[in-house]
């Protein structure tokens, strides 16, 4: 497929530049960094400016959470930790976390704002007590169950856990609430198995009194199904063989979004969620056209939600899940705290015994070669070779999973014509989940009335060391 130009990614930059300029025109943004920083350096610009946050934060589960890393064509991956949910110090270190970070989520939401929390049965109740504390308990809206009806049965020992807790609250009195058919429920199986059709076509069911009488009233029904009732049974968990499916362990599905997203914001409302994960949220928002601002910690969070945004028409379309999304994303900047863009390590599990860390900072520079063809005043990159230095240090188990340089190349993009320190690709490729080969030839680029072009290559692999190149070449 070629690339050229169709994405909707922008360019990457340091937070701080944003934040200096104060820009005002909308951009969507896609941070990495921890969100109370995130925040506090966003608030001067967005203090009561959000209409719909929405988080997912760890739960509290004392588990570590995996994503997988998926190699080369035919399939193979690895599971690299995603992040640690452990908290050694405790509950109270948990909720102390969550508290400040709420504190100040609350300023950025609009007066018609909501904020929906995300959790589960490890410190829902806990949460629920801060969140009353912050928000008021008279603005409290739903405690949302969203109920998987597959759970795995672990255990025998009690109940099988098979919910989670989506904690809504709005800011004040008057919130954006829509009643949009989209968001609707079906009917119950009760309800659709004893529907019948009448001689124009309408449904009815059989009501009227339950004392014993017949039931003879033809009670109508719109097809639309219900308003939504705060027990979510109908929107099952990923699976592997969905489309929507990132290899991130704690996804959420998009129609769990979808339903939160149309019922709590507007076309033009901005909606932001700090702990984005794999970018459901995100992802959501930009398939229904709002405004969105999405953080995460995890550098490879970052690199899983942009791919999943640059590859949209490759999903489910939210509104009739059943099609395809037939759009490609709108432009989009990712930006990094200064601080925080630091080269990725080589996980220890998939090191040799007694290697060294590469993260102590002794990995050397990817070795990259390309080549550069010209014809008809276009230009072409070719990568020939890239050698990463840590191969030797791998385990063997895990350097059996490549099958050769290739491999190891997550994501390729190319900035034919880099005038500046900006980054701004003009061509891109890269693996997802349901793609899992890589085009090692871009696609020709014709440059207008320039003498000489600065080429910047830049490669990320599957580990997210990033190398880049700059070719200089004369026309
Ligand atoms: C439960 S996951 C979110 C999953 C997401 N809703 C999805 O559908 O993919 C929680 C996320 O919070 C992120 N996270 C943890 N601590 C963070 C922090 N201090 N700041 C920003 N993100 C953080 C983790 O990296 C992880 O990606």
């Amino acid at each position: 497929m070629d690339r050229f130009k169709q994405e909707g990614f922008l360019a990457e930059s340091f937070i701080n530049d944003f934040i200096e300029n104060k820009k005002q025109t909308w951009i969507n943004k896609l941070i990495q960094g921890d969100s109370l920083k995130v925040l506090e350096s966003l608030l001067d610009i967005y203090e009561e400016k959000i209409d719909l946050i929405y988080i997912d934060p760890p739960f509290f589960s004392r588990k570590k959470h995996y994503y997988k890393i998926f190699i080369g064509d035919p399939k193979r991956s690895l599971k690299k930790l995603a992040y640690n949910d452990l908290w050694n110090k405790g509950l109270d270190s948990y909720l102390d976390f969550l508290y400040k970070r709420l504190y100040v989520m609350k300023k950025f939401l609009s007066p018609k704002g909501s904020i929906y929390v995300h959790l589960d049965h490890h410190a829902s109740h806990y949460v629920k007590i801060l969140l009353d504390e912050l928000f008021g308990d008279e603005n409290f809206r739903n405690e949302i169950i969203w109920h998987y009806p597959a759970a795995s049965a672990q255990t025998k020992n009690f109940f099988v856990r098979s919910f989670d807790s989506i904690f809504f609250y709005s800011k004040g009195e008057d919130y954006i609430f829509n009643d949009n058919p989209h968001l609707y429920m079906d009917y119950s199986d009760r309800v659709t198995n004893a529907l019948q059709k009448d001689e124009k076509g309408y449904f009815y069911y059989r009501g009227g009194s339950h004392n014993g009488k017949k039931l003879s009233r033809k009670v109508y029904i719109e097809r639309k199904g219900v308003f939504p009732r705060d027990v979510w049974t109908e929107i099952p968990y990923i699976r592997a063989n969905t489309m929507e499916y990132q290899g991130f362990s704690t996804q959420k599905p998009e129609r769990l979004l979808k339903r939160i997203i149309l019922a709590s914001s507007n076309k033009d409302s901005i909606i932001a969620d700090f702990f984005c994960g794999s970018g459901t949220s995100i992802t959501v928002a930009e398939k229904l056209g709002r405004k969105w601002i999405g953080c995460d910690i995890n550098w490879h969070s970052i690199n899983i939600i942009k791919k999943r945004l640059l590859s949209l028409q490759n999903s489910n379309d939210i509104l009739d899940w059943d099609k395809n999304y037939d759009k490609i994303s709108r432009p989009f900047k990712i930006m990094y705290f200064d601080d925080i863009k630091k080269k990725q390590s080589i996980p220890s599990q998939f090191l040799k015994e007694g290697k060294h860390n590469p993260s102590k900072g002794a990995l050397d520079r990817p070795k990259l070669e390309v080549k550069v063809n010209q014809k008809n005043n276009k230009i072409q990159v070719k990568i020939d070779n890239y050698n990463p230095s840590y191969t030797q240090m791998l385990r063997e188990k895990v350097q059996n999973k490549f099958n050769s340089w290739k491999d190891y190349i997550d994501y390729i993009s190319i900035d034919f014509d880099s005038p500046s320190n900006q980054f701004s690709p003009d061509w891109i490729d890269f693996r997802t989940p349901k793609k899992r080969e890589i085009t090692l030839n871009s696609g020709w680029y014709q440059p207008e009335n320039k003498n000489s072009l600065n080429i910047e290559i830049k490669i990320l692999d599957i580990f997210g060391s990033e190398s880049n190149m700059i070719y200089k070449i004369n026309l």
